[in-house]
């Protein structure tokens, strides 16, 4: 049996970079990008940003295949994560994970391809970052199902 410390460090690293991780994403989303469209921060500043929000993600990556990995071992098994509605909200959630992971390093990409200026930098990550937001409340729903207990 699993011990008891273990289960909590688990679940409390995998939860708290869920809160961390999506709502970093929709910070950005909704305060830092809309600060450079308006010229506030340039397109360096802006760069420096998006790199910490990137190194976040993949810090990020690690510790939910860790966490996850360790819940999805202890609480699941093939069949179940097939074959019942919680197996599929925790398939759900691995899937939006590697996609928004790989939204943000696009958008990072865009941005630092984009050069100085702050409202084209933004332009560039606009579209990737527009999808993150969506995919990131859509984990957060996929998480609140799974927490609510309604799903078998
Ligand atoms: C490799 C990626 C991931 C794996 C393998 C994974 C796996 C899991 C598993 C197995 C559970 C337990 C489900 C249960 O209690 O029945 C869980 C719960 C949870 N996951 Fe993930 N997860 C991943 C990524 C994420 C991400 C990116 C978020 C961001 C929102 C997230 C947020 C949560 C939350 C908040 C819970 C707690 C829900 C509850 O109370 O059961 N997970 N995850």
């Amino acid at each position: 049996m699993v011990p008891f410390a273990v289960d909590v460090l688990m679940w409390s690293l995998h939860t708290a970079f869920a809160g961390a991780w999506t709502g970093s994403i929709l910070f950005f989303f909704a305060a830092v990008l809309p600060a450079a469209s308006s010229g506030v921060i340039d397109g360096p500043t802006l760069s420096a940003i998006a790199t910490k929000l990137r190194w976040l993600t993949r810090a990020g990556a690690v510790v939910f295949v860790a966490t996850g990995g360790h819940m999805a071992g202890t609480r699941y098994t093939f069949d179940s994560l097939l074959g019942t509605g919680r197996g599929h909200l925790v398939l759900t959630m691995i899937v939006l994970w590697f996609v928004l992971t790989a939204l943000v390093e696009i958008g990072g990409s865009r941005i630092d391809d984009a050069g100085s200026s702050g409202p084209a930098a933004a332009a560039a990550a606009r579209p990737a970052f527009i999808a993150a937001g969506i995919v990131a409340v859509g984990l957060l729903i996929d998480a609140g199902i799974l927490a609510s207990g309604r799903v078998i």
